[in-house]
């Protein structure tokens, strides 16, 4: 039976302001599979992304995902709090009181996995906006995150960077067996996923095949624009 690392049952959330955001999602990404979230903008991702991470707490329903959880923000200046590459992604370990030796091997092999080994000493202000979001993927990878949650990680990247950070993610989901959901609005992406939820206003209006969802979006866009 294939393994579920994400599962949301009849979820519902609402701000305190009154308007409901979610309305009864469901959905469920099996383990190792890398799948992405669509959705215009105000649709409800980066709530669902919070919820699923346990940053905010539904009005009602159900959250299972698998622990550790990492989660990669839109803007990494936003993420990233030390002045090296090597001490930030060390920084998301403080916590698990590891032996120092431990530490090192756990951020050289995280830094590893997303080709920034070499740069482990550089100042994060002297990075570019790709290899910062690499920064916030080591972190998580270094944290041995099961899941990764990542909200339009490259709406700041240009056309190359971006679909780098796509496919490197791919490889990292499948070399490591873990679980990926991440936000997207550019459709180029959806080449790179096992399958895609479309979020409309606050509810999941289908699911599946990326190529489908694709045509369904292109089509969309086409009717807008006539
Ligand atoms: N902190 C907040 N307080 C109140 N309303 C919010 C807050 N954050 C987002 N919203 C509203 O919730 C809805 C969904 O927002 P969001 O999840 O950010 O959408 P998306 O990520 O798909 O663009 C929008 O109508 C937005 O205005
Ligand atoms: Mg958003």
């Amino acid at each position: 039976m294939t393994e579920i690392a994400v599962e949301v049952s009849d979820l519902n959330f609402s701000w305190e302001t009154g308007a409901r955001v979610l309305d009864s999602c469901c959905l469920s990404v099996p383990k190792g599979e890398f799948w992405m979230l669509l959705g215009t903008n105000g649709s409800g991702k980066s709530t669902l992304l919070k919820l699923l991470a346990g940053l905010l707490t539904p009005k009602s329903g159900k959250v299972q995902i698998l622990h550790p959880v990492g989660f990669v923000f839109q803007n990494p200046d936003h993420q990233l709090v030390m002045p090296t590459v090597g001490a930030d992604v060390a920084f998301g370990l403080v916590e698990e009181k590891l032996p120092i030796s431990q530490v090192r091997q756990r951020v050289e092999d995280a830094l590893s996995a997303v080709n920034l080994l070499e740069l482990q000493r550089r100042p994060i202000y002297a990075l570019s906006g790709g290899q910062k979001q690499r920064v916030a993927i080591a972190g998580a990878i270094a944290r041995q995150c099961e899941v990764l949650l990542l909200d339009e990680p490259t709406a700041l990247l240009d056309p190359d960077s971006q679909l780098e950070l796509v496919a490197q993610v791919r490889n990292l989901v499948k070399s490591r067996g873990l679980t990926a959901l991440w936000v997207t609005h550019r459709l180029d992406e959806l080449n790179y996923c096992d399958g895609a939820f479309l979020l409309e206003q606050g509810a999941l209006v289908d699911r599946g095949d990326p190529e489908r969802l694709k045509q369904r979006l292109m089509q969309v866009e086409s009717s807008a624009a006539e």
